[in-house]
Parts: C-alpha cells; sequence; structure tokens
C-alpha cells in the first residue's frame, strides 16, 4: 500500500515538473518575441498652446548607451526656452497644465539633463534663432522608451522661459507655450 501511495506521488511531481517545465519554455518564446518587437522610436508633434504659436518634432530613437533626442521647432522668440518631458500625456488644457509636473519617477530634484540628480523629464533648454527656428540634438542617458519608466504617453512642454536649471521643482521657465504626447514610432 505505502509503495502505491509512493508511487502516485512520484507520478504527480513529474507530471508537474513537466507542465511547469512546458510553461517556462513558453513564457521564454514569448519573451524573446517581445524583444524582438522592443520599442526602438517614439515622436512627439507639438503644437501651440492658446494664444502662442510654436510647433514642430522631436523624436526619440534607442542608441548606444541611451537615447538620442532631436528636436525641431518653429514659431518661437527668438533665445532659450525650456523643453521637458512631463508627467501626463493631457494637453487638452488651454495653457498646457493638464500636462502635470515634471516627469520624475525617480523622485529626483530638478536638474539639468547631463546631471546625475535631475528629473527624467529635464531635456533643459532648446535656443531658437532670429527666425524662431530651433535645433537640438543629444543623447540622453536618462530617459527610456521602455519599462516602468518609460517616456510613452507622456509628453513634451516647451515653455516661454529659460530654465534656469536649477530652481525648484520646475525650473522657473514661465508658462507652457507647446505641448504634445510621445507616442510610438516605426
Ligand atoms: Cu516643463
Ligand atoms: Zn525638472
Amino acid at each position: 500500500m505505502k509503495k502505491i501511495q509512493l508511487l502516485f506521488a512520484f507520478i504527480l511531481v513529474a507530471g508537474l515538473s513537466a507542465s511547469t517545465y512546458a510553461q517556462t519554455m513558453t513564457n521564454m518564446n514569448m519573451s524573446s518575441t517581445a524583444k524582438d518587437n522592443s520599442i526602438q522610436h517614439a515622436v512627439c508633434v507639438i503644437n501651440p498652446t492658446q494664444g502662442n504659436t510654436v510647433s514642430g518634432l522631436i523624436s526619440f530613437t534607442k542608441v548606444e548607451g541611451g537615447i538620442k533626442v532631436t528636436a525641431d521647432l518653429e514659431g518661437l522668440a527668438p533665445g532659450k526656452h525650456g523643453i521637458h518631458i512631463h508627467e501626463c500625456g493631457d494637453c487638452s488644457a488651454a495653457d498646457g497644465s493638464s500636462a502635470g509636473g515634471h516627469f520624475n519617477p525617480m523622485a529626483m530634484n530638478h536638474g539639468a539633463p547631463m546631471d546625475a540628480m535631475r528629473h527624467e523629464g529635464d531635456m533643459g533648454n532648446i535656443e531658437a534663432n532670429d527666425s524662431g527656428k530651433a535645433h537640438m540634438e543629444y543623447v540622453d542617458h536618462s530617459i527610456s522608451l521602455e519599462g516602468s519608466s518609460s517616456i510613452i504617453g507622456r509628453s513634451v512642454i516647451i515653455h516661454k522661459n529659460e530654465d534656469d536649471l536649477k530652481t525648484q521643482p520646475t525650473g522657473n521657465a514661465g508658462p507652457r507655450i507647446g505641448c504634445g504626447v510621445i507616442g510610438i514610432a516605426k
């Protein structure tokens, strides 16, 4: 009798192990498929908030060691303008306030894009020339297109004034003149 019970227990354990193994293999296959579909590019179309004129495109591309940010804007006043990723992908408010505060998943202080201590959303300033056009390119070592602190579905806000890179928690960059939602791109 004891031997039969032992045999049943053995069969049960062997059966469970086999099904766990099969499940593990299935999960591994699924995760390798997901990796092939990992997000390589994101894009953000900037539109002006009420009473403003800035528009343009910001692209985010996965590169070795970070995310390459390329921004091209027009309709700006000449000079520097704060540019940040904000927490919410919501540009519906006339003044851009629906985008919330700077995207800050690590609970850090406001800073410059090259600082170790910075909000994930801190992209510093973009400078417009005399005709109101601005181009910016750099590799950001903090932001990510995947994982719990992904920037997908957040927003980019363009500010009227220069970000001083130190005033907490906003950089004192003034009103929000442009807004766009960051989405997945091909
Ligand atoms: Cu901002
Ligand atoms: Zn900030």
